[in-house]
Protein backbone atom coordinates (compact mmCIF):
# COMPACT_ATOMS: atom_id res chain seq x y z
CA UNK A 1 0.00 0.00 0.00
CA UNK A 2 0.79 3.62 -0.21
CA UNK A 3 0.87 5.02 3.29
CA UNK A 4 4.14 6.79 2.85
CA UNK A 5 2.08 8.81 -0.34
CA UNK A 6 -0.52 9.54 1.71
CA UNK A 7 1.08 10.86 4.55
CA UNK A 8 2.60 13.06 2.74
CA UNK A 9 -0.13 14.47 0.81
CA UNK A 10 -1.70 14.90 4.53
CA UNK A 11 1.05 16.68 5.87
CA UNK A 12 1.95 18.42 2.86
CA UNK A 13 -1.99 19.35 3.17
CA UNK A 14 -1.79 20.61 6.24
CA UNK A 15 1.20 22.99 5.84
CA UNK A 16 -0.28 25.04 2.75
CA UNK A 17 -3.97 24.01 2.37
CA UNK A 18 -6.39 26.05 4.31
CA UNK A 19 -9.10 23.75 4.86
CA UNK A 20 -12.82 24.53 4.58
CA UNK A 21 -15.32 24.48 7.32
CA UNK A 22 -12.31 23.30 9.50
CA UNK A 23 -10.58 24.24 12.89
CA UNK A 24 -6.91 23.56 11.41
CA UNK A 25 -5.90 22.22 14.79
CA UNK A 26 -8.10 19.62 15.09
CA UNK A 27 -6.64 17.62 12.30
CA UNK A 28 -3.34 16.99 15.46
CA UNK A 29 -5.93 14.51 16.60
CA UNK A 30 -8.10 13.78 13.70
CA UNK A 31 -6.08 13.36 10.53
CA UNK A 32 -7.39 13.70 6.81
CA UNK A 33 -7.56 11.70 4.35
CA UNK A 34 -5.92 11.92 1.21
CA UNK A 35 -7.87 11.02 -2.16
CA UNK A 36 -6.12 9.42 -4.70
CA UNK A 37 -9.45 8.55 -7.23
CA UNK A 38 -13.17 8.15 -6.77
CA UNK A 39 -15.57 6.10 -9.37
CA UNK A 40 -19.35 6.06 -9.07
CA UNK A 41 -20.32 5.74 -5.08
CA UNK A 42 -17.03 5.24 -4.26
CA UNK A 43 -14.15 7.26 -3.52
CA UNK A 44 -10.25 6.08 -3.02
CA UNK A 45 -7.82 6.66 -0.69
CA UNK A 46 -3.94 6.27 -1.46
CA UNK A 47 -3.39 3.48 1.31
CA UNK A 48 -5.79 1.05 -0.87
CA UNK A 49 -9.17 1.74 1.26
CA UNK A 50 -12.75 3.22 -0.14
CA UNK A 51 -15.03 5.04 1.64
CA UNK A 52 -19.06 4.86 0.05
CA UNK A 53 -19.83 8.32 -0.07
CA UNK A 54 -22.97 8.84 1.68
CA UNK A 55 -22.74 12.80 1.62
CA UNK A 56 -22.93 12.76 -1.93
CA UNK A 57 -19.10 14.81 -1.14
CA UNK A 58 -21.51 17.76 0.25
CA UNK A 59 -24.86 17.07 -1.31
CA UNK A 60 -23.22 17.50 -4.90
CA UNK A 61 -22.41 13.98 -6.60
CA UNK A 62 -25.97 12.91 -8.29
CA UNK A 63 -25.06 10.13 -10.39
CA UNK A 64 -21.75 8.68 -9.48
CA UNK A 65 -17.78 10.35 -9.61
CA UNK A 66 -16.31 9.83 -13.09
CA UNK A 67 -19.47 9.47 -14.86
CA UNK A 68 -19.25 7.95 -18.12
CA UNK A 69 -21.67 9.89 -19.37
CA UNK A 70 -20.54 13.18 -18.08
CA UNK A 71 -16.78 12.64 -18.58
CA UNK A 72 -17.63 12.05 -22.32
CA UNK A 73 -19.86 15.18 -22.64
CA UNK A 74 -16.95 17.29 -20.94
CA UNK A 75 -13.90 16.04 -23.10
CA UNK A 76 -16.18 16.60 -26.24
CA UNK A 77 -16.68 20.36 -25.06
CA UNK A 78 -13.11 20.46 -23.39
CA UNK A 79 -11.90 20.55 -27.39
CA UNK A 80 -14.53 22.80 -28.65
CA UNK A 81 -15.02 25.68 -26.34
CA UNK A 82 -13.75 25.48 -22.82
CA UNK A 83 -14.13 29.22 -21.69
CA UNK A 84 -14.94 32.81 -22.92
CA UNK A 85 -16.71 35.74 -21.21
CA UNK A 86 -20.10 36.24 -21.49
CA UNK A 87 -20.38 39.61 -21.60
CA UNK A 88 -20.80 40.63 -25.00
CA UNK A 89 -20.91 36.56 -25.66
CA UNK A 90 -23.07 33.73 -25.70
CA UNK A 91 -22.19 29.84 -26.47
CA UNK A 92 -24.77 27.18 -26.76
CA UNK A 93 -24.29 25.02 -23.67
CA UNK A 94 -25.44 28.12 -21.73
CA UNK A 95 -28.27 28.88 -24.50
CA UNK A 96 -29.33 25.57 -24.21
CA UNK A 97 -29.20 24.49 -20.59
CA UNK A 98 -30.94 28.33 -20.30
CA UNK A 99 -33.80 27.31 -22.10
CA UNK A 100 -33.96 23.72 -20.49
CA UNK A 101 -34.36 24.92 -17.05
CA UNK A 102 -37.00 27.61 -17.62
CA UNK A 103 -38.81 24.81 -19.44
CA UNK A 104 -38.53 22.82 -16.37
CA UNK A 105 -40.66 25.87 -14.68
CA UNK A 106 -43.46 26.14 -17.31
CA UNK A 107 -41.40 29.02 -18.00
CA UNK A 108 -42.57 30.87 -15.46
CA UNK A 109 -38.79 31.81 -14.30
CA UNK A 110 -37.79 32.31 -17.77
CA UNK A 111 -34.30 34.28 -17.22
CA UNK A 112 -31.05 32.88 -15.45
CA UNK A 113 -28.83 34.60 -14.30
CA UNK A 114 -25.28 32.71 -13.56
CA UNK A 115 -22.80 32.87 -10.08
CA UNK A 116 -20.11 30.30 -9.29
CA UNK A 117 -21.17 28.92 -5.92
CA UNK A 118 -24.31 28.63 -3.98
CA UNK A 119 -23.60 31.76 -1.67
CA UNK A 120 -23.02 33.77 -4.57
CA UNK A 121 -26.27 32.96 -6.14
CA UNK A 122 -27.85 34.00 -3.01
CA UNK A 123 -25.85 37.18 -3.35
CA UNK A 124 -27.23 37.80 -7.20
CA UNK A 125 -30.75 37.17 -5.99
CA UNK A 126 -30.51 39.69 -2.62
CA UNK A 127 -29.20 41.89 -5.06
CA UNK A 128 -31.66 41.69 -7.44
CA UNK A 129 -34.55 41.59 -5.17
CA UNK A 130 -33.46 44.98 -3.89
CA UNK A 131 -32.65 46.09 -7.12
CA UNK A 132 -35.95 45.45 -8.87
CA UNK A 133 -37.58 47.65 -5.72
CA UNK A 134 -35.33 50.65 -6.42
CA UNK A 135 -35.97 50.40 -10.09
CA UNK A 136 -39.89 50.35 -9.10
CA UNK A 137 -39.22 53.35 -7.12
CA UNK A 138 -39.73 51.45 -4.35
CA UNK A 139 -35.87 52.28 -2.65
CA UNK A 140 -36.56 51.89 1.04
CA UNK A 141 -37.39 48.06 0.58
CA UNK A 142 -33.80 47.53 1.86
CA UNK A 143 -34.53 44.28 4.44
CA UNK A 144 -34.89 40.52 4.14
CA UNK A 145 -36.41 38.16 5.90
CA UNK A 146 -35.35 34.72 6.72
CA UNK A 147 -36.28 31.36 9.14
CA UNK A 148 -34.37 30.24 12.09
CA UNK A 149 -31.69 27.95 11.58
CA UNK A 150 -31.73 29.06 7.99
CA UNK A 151 -28.38 28.66 5.78
CA UNK A 152 -27.74 30.74 2.54
CA UNK A 153 -23.62 30.41 2.45
CA UNK A 154 -21.07 32.50 4.02
CA UNK A 155 -20.18 35.23 2.08
CA UNK A 156 -20.97 38.34 4.00
CA UNK A 157 -25.24 39.01 2.05
CA UNK A 158 -25.50 35.18 2.43
CA UNK A 159 -24.56 35.04 6.01
CA UNK A 160 -26.65 37.87 6.59
CA UNK A 161 -29.82 36.17 5.62
CA UNK A 162 -28.48 32.81 7.63
CA UNK A 163 -29.63 32.33 11.89
CA UNK A 164 -26.75 29.54 12.68
CA UNK A 165 -24.32 31.04 15.18
CA UNK A 166 -21.75 29.21 14.99
CA UNK A 167 -20.85 30.47 11.39
CA UNK A 168 -22.08 33.90 12.47
CA UNK A 169 -21.73 35.56 15.56
CA UNK A 170 -18.16 36.46 14.84
CA UNK A 171 -18.88 38.54 11.56
CA UNK A 172 -21.94 40.12 13.59
CA UNK A 173 -20.11 43.63 12.97
CA UNK A 174 -20.05 43.12 9.38
CA UNK A 175 -23.38 41.43 8.47
CA UNK A 176 -26.95 43.63 7.75
CA UNK A 177 -29.71 43.15 9.99
CA UNK A 178 -31.97 40.54 8.97
CA UNK A 179 -35.31 39.76 10.61
CA UNK A 180 -35.73 36.23 11.64
CA UNK A 181 -39.04 34.49 11.96
CA UNK A 182 -39.59 30.88 13.68
CA UNK A 183 -40.16 27.91 10.91
CA UNK A 184 -41.64 24.92 11.41
CA UNK A 185 -40.41 21.60 12.20
CA UNK A 186 -42.09 18.64 11.64
CA UNK A 187 -40.08 16.62 14.52
CA UNK A 188 -42.39 18.62 16.65
CA UNK A 189 -45.90 18.05 15.58
CA UNK A 190 -47.16 18.73 19.07
CA UNK A 191 -45.60 21.97 20.07
CA UNK A 192 -47.57 24.88 18.42
CA UNK A 193 -44.43 27.31 17.78
CA UNK A 194 -43.25 24.34 15.24
CA UNK A 195 -46.60 23.93 13.19
CA UNK A 196 -46.77 25.51 9.74
CA UNK A 197 -49.77 27.78 10.80
CA UNK A 198 -48.74 29.08 14.14
CA UNK A 199 -44.97 30.05 11.83
CA UNK A 200 -47.26 31.24 8.91
CA UNK A 201 -49.22 34.02 11.33
CA UNK A 202 -45.58 34.82 12.61
CA UNK A 203 -44.67 35.57 9.33
CA UNK A 204 -47.94 37.47 8.38
CA UNK A 205 -47.07 39.77 11.22
CA UNK A 206 -43.85 40.92 10.18
CA UNK A 207 -44.64 41.20 6.71
CA UNK A 208 -47.74 43.56 7.80
CA UNK A 209 -45.78 45.63 10.51
CA UNK A 210 -42.71 45.71 7.90
CA UNK A 211 -43.50 44.95 3.83
CA UNK A 212 -42.76 49.02 2.93
CA UNK A 213 -39.48 47.93 4.08
CA UNK A 214 -38.72 44.57 3.09
CA UNK A 215 -37.72 43.44 0.05
CA UNK A 216 -37.85 39.50 0.28
CA UNK A 217 -38.35 36.18 1.95
CA UNK A 218 -35.86 33.59 2.00
CA UNK A 219 -36.17 30.18 2.84
CA UNK A 220 -35.03 26.43 2.23
CA UNK A 221 -37.79 24.70 0.71
CA UNK A 222 -39.22 21.86 3.09
CA UNK A 223 -35.66 20.92 4.59
CA UNK A 224 -33.24 23.09 6.45
CA UNK A 225 -30.22 20.80 5.44
CA UNK A 226 -27.44 22.82 7.36
CA UNK A 227 -29.86 23.12 10.41
CA UNK A 228 -30.00 19.34 10.65
CA UNK A 229 -31.90 18.33 7.68
CA UNK A 230 -35.09 19.87 9.26
CA UNK A 231 -37.92 19.17 7.68
CA UNK A 232 -41.17 20.81 7.38
CA UNK A 233 -44.27 20.90 5.53
CA UNK A 234 -45.19 21.90 1.78
CA UNK A 235 -48.01 23.99 2.80
CA UNK A 236 -45.33 26.59 4.56
CA UNK A 237 -43.99 26.88 1.49
CA UNK A 238 -47.19 27.42 -0.62
CA UNK A 239 -48.59 30.25 2.84
CA UNK A 240 -45.27 31.72 1.88
CA UNK A 241 -45.87 32.52 -1.36
CA UNK A 242 -49.53 33.74 -0.51
CA UNK A 243 -48.35 36.27 2.41
CA UNK A 244 -45.84 37.26 0.14
CA UNK A 245 -48.20 37.74 -2.98
CA UNK A 246 -50.46 39.70 -0.69
CA UNK A 247 -47.78 41.89 1.26
CA UNK A 248 -45.93 43.11 -2.03
CA UNK A 249 -42.61 41.38 -0.94
CA UNK A 250 -40.47 38.67 -3.15
CA UNK A 251 -40.06 35.06 -2.58
CA UNK A 252 -36.58 33.55 -2.75
CA UNK A 253 -36.41 29.92 -3.25
CA UNK A 254 -32.74 28.96 -2.00
CA UNK A 255 -33.02 25.33 -3.82
CA UNK A 256 -29.51 24.60 -3.22
CA UNK A 257 -29.07 21.68 -1.22
CA UNK A 258 -32.87 20.53 -1.96
CA UNK A 259 -33.03 21.21 -5.91
CA UNK A 260 -32.59 18.37 -9.12
CA UNK A 261 -34.64 15.37 -6.91
CA UNK A 262 -33.09 15.57 -3.85
CA UNK A 263 -36.68 15.89 -1.97
CA UNK A 264 -38.75 13.59 -4.91
CA UNK A 265 -39.55 16.77 -7.44
CA UNK A 266 -37.23 18.09 -9.42
CA UNK A 267 -37.24 21.27 -7.53
CA UNK A 268 -39.03 20.98 -3.81
CA UNK A 269 -41.09 24.07 -5.14
CA UNK A 270 -43.37 21.83 -6.96
CA UNK A 271 -44.66 20.24 -3.61
CA UNK A 272 -45.94 23.39 -2.75
CA UNK A 273 -47.15 24.59 -6.01
CA UNK A 274 -45.78 27.13 -6.17
CA UNK A 275 -43.27 29.21 -8.36
CA UNK A 276 -41.06 31.84 -6.03
CA UNK A 277 -39.85 35.29 -7.55
CA UNK A 278 -36.10 33.68 -7.58
CA UNK A 279 -35.14 29.87 -7.70
CA UNK A 280 -31.25 29.72 -6.48
CA UNK A 281 -29.80 26.55 -7.75
CA UNK A 282 -26.34 25.22 -7.35
CA UNK A 283 -24.69 22.25 -5.63
CA UNK A 284 -26.26 19.15 -7.85
CA UNK A 285 -27.16 21.13 -10.95
CA UNK A 286 -22.94 19.75 -12.14
CA UNK A 287 -23.86 16.58 -11.15
CA UNK A 288 -21.36 17.39 -8.55
CA UNK A 289 -18.28 17.96 -11.22
CA UNK A 290 -17.88 21.61 -11.94
CA UNK A 291 -18.80 25.22 -9.75
CA UNK A 292 -22.03 26.71 -11.05
CA UNK A 293 -24.75 28.30 -9.93
CA UNK A 294 -27.81 30.37 -11.00
CA UNK A 295 -30.87 32.08 -10.21
CA UNK A 296 -33.94 31.86 -12.09
CA UNK A 297 -36.42 34.93 -12.75
CA UNK A 298 -39.88 35.90 -13.58
CA UNK A 299 -40.94 38.30 -17.09
CA UNK A 300 -41.76 40.95 -14.41
CA UNK A 301 -38.81 41.30 -12.63
CA UNK A 302 -36.33 40.90 -15.78
CA UNK A 303 -38.60 43.95 -17.14
CA UNK A 304 -38.00 46.04 -14.07
CA UNK A 305 -33.99 46.24 -15.02
CA UNK A 306 -34.64 46.55 -19.14
CA UNK A 307 -34.29 49.91 -19.68
CA UNK A 308 -32.21 52.57 -21.46
CA UNK A 309 -30.08 53.53 -18.37
CA UNK A 310 -27.36 51.59 -17.76
CA UNK A 311 -28.14 52.10 -13.88
CA UNK A 312 -31.34 50.34 -14.37
CA UNK A 313 -30.02 47.27 -15.61
CA UNK A 314 -27.82 44.29 -13.08
CA UNK A 315 -24.35 45.07 -13.81
CA UNK A 316 -23.26 42.11 -11.36
CA UNK A 317 -20.87 39.85 -12.58
CA UNK A 318 -18.11 36.92 -12.13
CA UNK A 319 -15.14 36.81 -14.20
CA UNK A 320 -16.10 32.76 -15.38
CA UNK A 321 -19.97 33.28 -15.49
CA UNK A 322 -21.58 30.41 -17.13
CA UNK A 323 -18.34 28.41 -17.76
CA UNK A 324 -19.07 26.29 -21.11
CA UNK A 325 -17.83 23.30 -19.39
CA UNK A 326 -20.12 23.55 -16.16
CA UNK A 327 -22.80 24.31 -18.36
CA UNK A 328 -22.15 20.92 -20.42
CA UNK A 329 -22.27 19.19 -17.31
CA UNK A 330 -25.38 20.52 -16.40
CA UNK A 331 -26.93 19.93 -19.40
CA UNK A 332 -25.96 16.13 -19.59
CA UNK A 333 -26.88 15.99 -15.73
CA UNK A 334 -30.72 16.65 -17.99
CA UNK A 335 -30.48 14.07 -19.90
CA UNK A 336 -29.24 11.52 -17.74
CA UNK A 337 -32.57 12.89 -15.74
CA UNK A 338 -34.64 12.39 -18.77
CA UNK A 339 -33.27 9.22 -20.40
CA UNK A 340 -33.10 7.68 -17.15
CA UNK A 341 -36.34 8.85 -15.70
CA UNK A 342 -34.38 9.43 -12.08
CA UNK A 343 -37.46 11.10 -10.50
CA UNK A 344 -39.32 7.75 -10.64
CA UNK A 345 -36.25 5.69 -10.05
CA UNK A 346 -35.71 7.56 -7.01
CA UNK A 347 -38.80 6.81 -5.53
CA UNK A 348 -38.23 2.76 -5.57
CA UNK A 349 -34.75 3.44 -4.56
CA UNK A 350 -35.73 5.92 -1.75
CA UNK A 351 -37.80 2.99 -0.09
CA UNK A 352 -35.54 0.84 -0.53
CA UNK A 353 -33.09 3.38 1.53
CA UNK A 354 -35.61 3.34 3.71
CA UNK A 355 -36.79 -0.26 4.43
CA UNK A 356 -32.63 -1.03 4.88
CA UNK A 357 -32.19 1.83 7.50
CA UNK A 358 -35.69 0.90 9.31
CA UNK A 359 -33.58 -0.75 12.34
CA UNK A 360 -32.75 3.04 13.12
CA UNK A 361 -36.21 3.82 13.43
CA UNK A 362 -36.59 1.08 16.38
CA UNK A 363 -33.32 1.93 17.90
CA UNK A 364 -34.11 3.70 21.17
CA UNK A 365 -30.60 5.51 21.17
CA UNK A 366 -32.20 7.25 18.12
CA UNK A 367 -35.44 9.90 17.39
CA UNK A 368 -37.01 11.22 14.76
CA UNK A 369 -36.21 9.03 11.94
CA UNK A 370 -37.38 10.98 8.96
CA UNK A 371 -36.91 10.88 5.32
CA UNK A 372 -37.66 13.05 2.22
CA UNK A 373 -36.57 11.69 -1.60
CA UNK A 374 -33.39 10.98 -1.03
CA UNK A 375 -32.30 12.68 2.15
CA UNK A 376 -32.24 10.59 5.34
CA UNK A 377 -31.55 12.00 8.88
CA UNK A 378 -32.42 11.31 12.64
CA UNK A 379 -31.30 12.76 15.80
CA UNK A 380 -29.01 10.73 18.41
CA UNK A 381 -30.08 10.89 22.11
CA UNK A 382 -28.30 10.70 25.21
CA UNK A 383 -28.03 14.51 25.90
CA UNK A 384 -24.82 16.23 25.16
CA UNK A 385 -22.36 14.08 23.13
CA UNK A 386 -19.84 17.23 22.68
CA UNK A 387 -18.35 18.88 20.08
CA UNK A 388 -16.29 16.20 18.93
CA UNK A 389 -19.10 14.11 17.98
CA UNK A 390 -19.37 14.57 14.35
CA UNK A 391 -15.33 13.95 13.70
CA UNK A 392 -15.61 10.40 16.14
CA UNK A 393 -18.30 9.52 13.66
CA UNK A 394 -16.92 10.70 10.98
CA UNK A 395 -13.32 8.90 11.96
CA UNK A 396 -15.34 5.26 12.95
CA UNK A 397 -17.25 5.76 9.54
CA UNK A 398 -14.03 5.53 7.26
CA UNK A 399 -12.75 2.28 9.09
CA UNK A 400 -15.94 1.17 7.88
CA UNK A 401 -15.63 2.34 4.58
CA UNK A 402 -18.02 5.08 4.71
CA UNK A 403 -18.15 8.51 4.43
CA UNK A 404 -20.56 10.18 6.68
CA UNK A 405 -20.82 14.44 8.27
CA UNK A 406 -23.13 14.39 11.53
CA UNK A 407 -24.82 17.65 11.75
CA UNK A 408 -24.09 17.59 15.31
CA UNK A 409 -26.19 14.93 16.89
CA UNK A 410 -28.03 14.89 13.58
CA UNK A 411 -26.81 11.76 11.29
CA UNK A 412 -27.94 12.23 7.98
CA UNK A 413 -27.36 10.13 4.12
CA UNK A 414 -27.89 11.89 0.91
CA UNK A 415 -26.52 9.16 -1.22
CA UNK A 416 -26.03 9.26 -5.00
CA UNK A 417 -29.21 8.19 -7.13
CA UNK A 418 -26.59 5.79 -8.21
CA UNK A 419 -26.31 3.73 -4.95
CA UNK A 420 -27.20 -0.10 -6.35
CA UNK A 421 -28.96 -2.46 -3.80
CA UNK A 422 -25.26 -3.94 -2.40
CA UNK A 423 -24.24 -0.39 -1.62
CA UNK A 424 -27.47 0.27 0.25
CA UNK A 425 -26.97 -3.21 2.42
CA UNK A 426 -23.03 -1.45 2.92
CA UNK A 427 -24.72 1.97 3.66
CA UNK A 428 -27.08 0.05 6.44
CA UNK A 429 -23.82 -2.24 7.71
CA UNK A 430 -21.51 0.24 8.23
CA UNK A 431 -23.34 2.96 9.74
CA UNK A 432 -24.87 0.27 12.36
CA UNK A 433 -21.04 -0.86 13.22
CA UNK A 434 -20.42 3.03 13.25
CA UNK A 435 -23.07 3.96 15.63
CA UNK A 436 -21.81 0.56 18.15
CA UNK A 437 -18.73 1.35 18.19
CA UNK A 438 -19.09 5.36 19.03
CA UNK A 439 -21.72 5.11 21.42
CA UNK A 440 -21.51 1.91 23.07
CA UNK A 441 -23.56 -0.88 21.32
CA UNK A 442 -27.44 -1.44 22.67
C1 LIG B 1 -29.34 25.85 1.32
C2 LIG B 1 -27.94 26.30 1.03
N1 LIG B 1 -27.73 27.53 0.56
C3 LIG B 1 -26.50 27.97 0.27
C4 LIG B 1 -25.39 27.17 0.42
C5 LIG B 1 -24.02 27.69 0.08
O1 LIG B 1 -23.52 27.04 -1.05
P1 LIG B 1 -21.95 27.09 -1.34
O2 LIG B 1 -21.30 26.30 -0.25
O3 LIG B 1 -21.79 26.47 -2.68
O4 LIG B 1 -21.57 28.53 -1.31
C6 LIG B 1 -25.56 25.87 0.91
C7 LIG B 1 -24.40 24.99 1.14
O5 LIG B 1 -24.48 23.97 1.79
C8 LIG B 1 -26.87 25.42 1.23
O6 LIG B 1 -27.09 24.19 1.72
Amino acid sequence: MNKKISNDWVKRSRKAVWHPYTQMKHHENFPMIALEKAKGCWLYDYDGHRYFDAISSWWVNLFGHSNTKINAALTKQLNTLEHAMLAGFTHRPVVELSERLARLTQNNLGHVFYGSDGASAVEIALKMSFHFWVNSGQKKKNEFVCLRNSYHGETLGALSVSDISLYKDVYGNLLNQVNVVDGPDSRHKNVEEKTVDYCLEKLEQILQLKNDRLAAVILEPLVQGAAGMVMYDAAYVNGARRLCDKYGVHLIADEIAVGFGRTGTMFACEQANVWPDFLVLSKGISGGYLPLSLVMTTEDIYQAFYSNDIAKGFLHSHTYTANPLACTAALTVLDIFESERILSANRILSLKIKKELQWVASDCRFADFRNLGMMFAFEVQGGNLGIHFPRKVFREAAKHELLLRPIGQTIYVVPPYTTSDEEIVHLSESLKKTLNKVLGSK
